[in-house]
């Protein structure tokens, strides 16, 4: 079995922020979302992995080298334009050869694993295990229509959805999908859709199986997303993930799960309340609040403010404010010097600043 994880794509929804590199290495739980996708694939045994990249690929290759940090082989795929899902199998044919593969979506997090995708696999009579799950708005999503289990229509971002399910980031292929693909027209919106794909491959040899997944799937396409699965992975991540390496001072509070890296300072006074992760060399001052759903970077200040359902990246400085509900990038300066008022929910590219009076 090998892997296929998909990291190139547009980033549109995500690309007002002005997070600099690739959207896959953006923080949830403070590690990069990507690094999920590589981590439940080990875990499941996959150990010949494909990561394919599009135009924005800078921190990937650095960050994930070659996957010997996971127990696995990286092997990294040029696609160039982000010409759709199965565009991007297509560039991976000769990595893939006629091996069975699980492709995963890197900016997507599936709480269960594919386990149970690679359980449901026989080569002698499965073409395609797809992976599915109620949405509240099945319009944004590819929509799988049932009958008891057996699929019914596959259909992309219906605008007149016949069912709340949707497909989740993650299938598991056998070769046979191939020449399916390289059959394919480019869609409306000029993409290869895997969906097509998959409907052309039932209809061919109704070979595909369809698993109804367990526990929470993410996709984190835009920020609210991303803010939603920090709180998730927060959540139920083992309690042996959190660790308090830094320093907590005497008369500051500290309930709950929660990890401090070393180097970082919690002061007298501070309150935080899990789950939260806070990385190295961060100072928390003593009139401060943070938790519960926070991730907070490295070398992070913060004085005087409350942060709660917030991830907050590297070498940021919050001061004066009560923050709920955030994303903020590297290196951004968020400062008021009244008294704390309102809560605001803030969304801030890298480098950005904010000095209020
Ligand atoms: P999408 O969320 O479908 O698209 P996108 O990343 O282009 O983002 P947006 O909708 O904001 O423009 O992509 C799903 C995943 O697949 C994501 O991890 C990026 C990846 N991808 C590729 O690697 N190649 C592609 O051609 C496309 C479309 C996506």
């Amino acid at each position: 079995m090998k892997g296929l994880i998909l990291a190139g794509g547009h980033g549109t929804r995500l690309r007002p922020l002005t997070f600099t590199g690739n959207k896959h290495m953006l923080p949830v739980a403070n590690q990069p979302i990507l690094f999920y996708s590589i981590q439940s694939l080990a875990r499941a045994g996959v150990r010949d992995i494909a990561i394919v990249l599009g135009p924005v690929q800078e921190g990937v290759r650095q960050a994930v080298g070659d996957g010997k940090a996971f127990g696995v082989r990286v092997t990294y795929i040029e696609q160039g334009d982000p010409k759709g899902l199965a565009h991007a199998v297509m560039c991976a044919r000769e990595f893939l050869a006629e091996d069975p593969f699980v492709m995963y979506l890197g900016d997507n997090l599936l709480q269960e694993g594919v386990e149970g995708f690679i359980n449901s696999y026989k080569p002698a009579n499965v073409d395609a295990v797809v992976g599915v799950t109620p949405v509240s708005h099945p319009e944004h999503y590819g929509i799988a229509e049932l009958s008891g289990e057996h699929l019914v229509s596959v259909v992309e971002k219906p605008q007149q959805p016949r069912s709340n399910l949707a497909l989740v980031g993650v299938y598991l292929f056998g070769p046979a999908i191939h020449g399916v693909i390289s059959e394919l027209k480019p869609s409306k919106r000029g993409e290869l859709e895997i969906t097509e794909a998959i409907w052309k491959l039932h209809c061919l040899r109704s070979q595909v199986v369809v698993r109804r997944v367990c526990g929470w799937w993410k996709d984190t396409g835009q920020p609210n997303d991303i803010l939603e699965a920090n709180d998730l992975v927060l959540r139920t991540k083992p309690l042996s993930e959190y660790q308090l390496e830094g320093v907590v001072q005497r008369g500051a509070r500290v309930e709950g799960p929660v990890a401090l890296g070393a180097g970082s300072v919690v002061e007298a006074g501070a309150h935080i309340v899990g789950p939260v992760m806070i990385g190295s060399n961060v100072f928390i001052s003593g009139e401060s609040e943070v938790g519960p759903g926070c991730a907070i970077g490295a070398q992070v200040t913060i004085r005087r403010a409350i942060v709660r359902h917030s991830i907050i990246l590297s070498d940021t400085r919050i001061e004066g404010v009560i923050l709920e509900r955030s994303l903020i990038g590297r290196n951004v300066r968020l400062e008021a010097k009244g008294q704390l008022n309102r809560p605001i929910s803030a969304l801030m590219g890298d480098s950005s600043q904010v000095l209020l009076p």
